[in-house]
């Protein structure tokens, strides 16, 4: 290389470093750097409740009996495929990874034989009625602290409803619908 060409070619060089610099500069005229007033991407973090006070109603899921009476037993079966990896609906089916749940609307809790429940739910009073389904499938994990259903819930009060409407008619006689009497008690006990 002789000694223009080296020459043009180290100008070309520092004009390009120059340039850089120079545009450097002017972005950070035109755009001054800021640091951001909140962070770009908020960080969720779960504040536990510090109040002991609070009526736990409020914290659970909204009511469940209103919806029932028109609750969509179709749109329920297909809510329903979010189950069957590990429950069976059929009359006789079989326990899965879940218990069969032929007939469990008003059905004793941990109560399908031959199946291994965990201690929380074998150890569990009461039966199934709607608004202990409700509160069951809204949030499984919150509703009874130890038991092995790993299904985060249903957040949709009419996607519980459409579903408990389906398990009720998984029976050779279905459980009767709320009575006007049992929405306006369910109702009241909430509000207050
Ligand atoms: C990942 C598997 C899994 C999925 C998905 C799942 N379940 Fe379960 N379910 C279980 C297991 C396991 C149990 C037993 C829980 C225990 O013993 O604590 C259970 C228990 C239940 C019970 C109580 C039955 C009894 O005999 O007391 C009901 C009701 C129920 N599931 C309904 C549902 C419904 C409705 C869905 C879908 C919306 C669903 N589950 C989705 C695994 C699952």
């Amino acid at each position: 290389m002789d000694d223009l060409k080296f020459n043009k070619v180290a100008a070309g060089f520092l004009l390009a470093a120059l340039l850089a610099m120079a545009g450097y500069k002017i972005s950070e005229m035109l755009v001054p750097h800021q640091e951001l007033a909140e962070n770009a991407y908020p960080i969720e973090v779960q504040v536990a409740s510090t109040s002991t006070d609070a009526p736990a109603a409020k914290q659970g899921p909204e009511p469940i009996l209103a919806l029932l009476a028109s609750a969509d037993v179709d749109a329920g079966i297909k809510v329903g495929k979010k189950c069957t990896a590990c429950h069976v609906f059929d009359k006789g089916g079989q326990n899965k990874v879940g218990p069969a749940l032929w007939n469990i609307v008003n059905a004793d809790k941990g109560a399908v034989d031959g199946f291994g429940y965990s201690t929380a739910l074998a150890e569990m009073d009461g039966n199934w009625d709607y608004q202990a389904l409700n509160g069951f499938l809204y949030k499984p994990k919150a509703y009874l602290a130890g038991t092995k259903m790993n299904f985060a819930g249903l957040k949709k009060p009419q996607d519980r409803a459409n579903m408990i409407a389906y398990l009720r008619s998984l029976a050779d006689s279905p459980a009767a619908l709320p009575s006007d009497a049992d929405i306006a008690a369910e109702a009241s006990q909430l509000a207050q």
